[in-house]
């Protein structure tokens, strides 16, 4: 099959993808990552809804995204919840932020739904950093992002593990991989 990335039209459906002659053959076959293993190699890229500033939020995503699980994504990536004030994206969007243990208990919501239909997803733990459009920002270095008209103020090395500025304001998920890379890549970063 002659695929042209242009051509949505000639996209293989997930049937084509199941016959012997798919250019995909392996996009329905289950993956294992070592700590879990996927159902097929399907993701669902990270996408900020808006469904996140809502009231019901968590009662909200967790009909979204159970929705694609039925529909039998592999792995959803949600889009990015912001882990303290500075990592904002907006200085008062409604975005509840992902800093606690009590926070990270409200989402289980969410995977509850999207694993009882046979799914598996991924919190993203979102930093703006010099692509926030508050007043406040902070990145590694004082050098403004081509998009955005606000100067970051850079963060000393000692700030990359306050609380208040750095990833280590996000809960920790005892024992999980995604924990256990973030404390690695927060140490490489200094
Ligand atoms: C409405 C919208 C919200 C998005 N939110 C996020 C997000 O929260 N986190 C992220 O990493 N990417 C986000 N993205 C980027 C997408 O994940 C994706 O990388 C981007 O849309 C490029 O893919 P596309 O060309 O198929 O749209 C968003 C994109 C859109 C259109």
């Amino acid at each position: 099959m002659n695929i042209s990335p242009l051509n949505f039209h000639a996209t293989p459906s997930l049937k084509d993808a199941r016959s012997p002659d798919s250019p995909y053959p392996h996009l329905l076959a289950p993956l294992d990552l070592g700590f879990t293993t996927l159902r097929n190699r399907v993701l669902m890229g990270s996408m900020h809804t808006g469904l996140e500033d809502l009231p019901n939020r968590y009662e909200a995503m967790a009909a979204f995204f159970g929705a694609r699980a039925k529909g039998g994504v592999g792995l959803i990536v949600t889009g990015g919840f912001p882990i303290n004030e500075v990592a904002m994206d907006v200085g008062n969007s409604g975005d509840e932020l992902l800093n606690s243990e009590a926070v990270a208990e409200k989402h289980k919501a969410i995977t509850s739904a999207v694993h009882a239909s046979g799914g598996k997803i991924c919190a993203q733990l979102l930093h703006m950093g010099r692509y926030a459009k508050h007043k406040n920002l902070v990145a590694p270095s004082a050098i403004k992002a081509p998009i955005n008209p606000s100067t970051p103020r850079a963060l000393e090395d000692d700030e990359i593990f306050r609380p208040s500025l750095t990833m280590h304001s996000a809960p920790r998920w005892p024992g999980s991989p995604a924990t256990t890379a973030l404390r690695s890549w927060a140490r490489k970063a200094i």
